[in-house]
């Protein structure tokens, strides 16, 4: 049976060029500007709650301060890129080989970085069709041959369908667990299907950005899984942006399951990507466990009481596990974003067409989650 194929994201089109910038690779030219850090005139980030991005509303530990204050003096020399204390600490943790870690400035450019040691131009990677953006630039960027699956109608991915997209071209196989724009995750059976049903000629990657949060919630540890089941290549990238309040630090890691994939990353990105800040940081951080569960334990209750008041406006919230829920808001997203922005609340829509009533609201403060739902409750027309 064929799969179900969902074009889903669509890029917006292109303006007709005069005089084509033939100098550039075809599908490069006349793109639109795209930066979802910017801000706009008079919008100062003191006075704004930043509920878009799906970062950490706290300050990093003061650990991380006390380390990062100690490299200072250092900043005249590249940093050793490979961190090899942090790595050794993480092979320690997970079980992972040192040579098989390799880091990048965020995990999001890793993500290109991994995606291309498998596809270039043509090449066939299957994805679900329904996931964070920036893959969809992926693609488009590498001109990959995607086949994008639908996910389910409740927005969870479905793996019977995405490993049955597999074909004699395949080369990459990629989920996010726990999902962006959804928040939701796999259970255990379905990350085994994923890992067992791709076959060993496909890498399969799995983006964890999110994984402290899903660990919270008592979800599977697909690094485990992978390491005690899976036969064929694996990646799996995770991040410090998230559960360890270091978003502007960018720092991300690749685990591989060889050193041979490891080295074809490295390749694919550069030297003197990792900032001389970040290994101390992130051991800081690391050394300090009870801010870390800090984080996560204050995302989850803030996360429930946004569950909650979406609910009570009438919205229909997704079942995120992460630190954003996205809701159905029975109207125009765009509309929401703007009329949010007008009250100083950055909030995210979907940039998928089908889904043009979802909105994307990353956790706060407990007062952010209060302006929000209050804002909403304004804009809705229900306070
Ligand atoms: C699924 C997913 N992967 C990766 C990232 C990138 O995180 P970073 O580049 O900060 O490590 C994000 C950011 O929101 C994300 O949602």
């Amino acid at each position: 049976m064929r799969p179900v194929i969902s074009p889903g994201w669509t890029r917006p089109a292109r303006p007709e060029m005069s005089g084509e910038a033939t100098y550039l690779r075809h599908h490069l030219r006349g793109l639109d500007n795209w930066n979802p850090t910017a801000t706009s005139a008079g919008e100062h980030l003191q006075q704004v709650r930043r509920m878009d991005l799906n970062e950490c509303p706290y300050p990093p530990s003061p650990k991380v301060q006390a380390a990062i204050e100690g490299v200072f003096a250092r900043l005249n020399r590249y940093a050793d890129g490979s961190c090899p204390e942090l790595a050794a600490r993480l092979s320690a943790t997970t079980g992972v080989r040192v040579p098989n870690i390799l880091f990048g400035p965020g995990s999001t450019q890793l993500l290109k970085c991994i995606i291309e040691i498998s596809a270039g131009p043509g090449d066939n990677v299957v994805s679900p069709s329904l996931l964070w953006h920036r893959f969809h630039g992926i693609y488009e960027a590498l001109e990959a041959d995607a086949t994008l699956v639908a996910n389910r109608p409740d927005g969870s991915i479905d793996v019977a369908q995405l490993t049955r997209a597999i074909g004699n071209r395949t080369r990459m196989l990629v989920v996010i667990t726990p999902n962006n724009p959804t928040g939701m995750m796999l259970s255990e059976d379905e990350l085994r299907h994923v890992i067992l049903q791709t076959p060993d000629n496909v890498l399969l990657f799995v983006d964890e950005a999110y994984h402290e949060f899903a660990m919270h919630a008592g979800g599977p540890d697909a690094l485990r899984m992978l390491q005690r089941e899976r036969s064929g290549p694996w990646i799996v990238s995770r991040t410090f942006s998230k559960a360890y309040a270091l978003a502007g630090l960018r720092l991300g890691y690749a685990m591989c399951s060889s050193p041979e994939i490891a080295n074809a990353v490295r390749l694919m990105s550069s030297t003197f990507v990792v900032s001389a800040f970040a290994e101390a940081a992130a051991l800081a951080a690391l050394d300090d466990p009870d801010y870390s569960t800090f984080i996560v334990e204050d995302t989850a209750r803030e996360r429930s009481r946004i569950i909650e008041g979406l609910r009570a406006l009438g919205c229909e919230p997704m079942n995120s596990v992460t630190n954003f829920v996205s809701a159905d808001v029975g109207r125009p997203g765009i509309d929401v974003v703007a009329a949010m922005r007008e009250r100083g609340i950055r909030i995210a829509r979907w940039a998928y067409p089908e889904y043009g009533n979802y909105i994307r609201v990353s956790m706060g403060a407990p007062e952010d989650t209060d302006a929000f739902l209050d804002a909403l409750a304004e804009i809705l027309g229900t306070s």
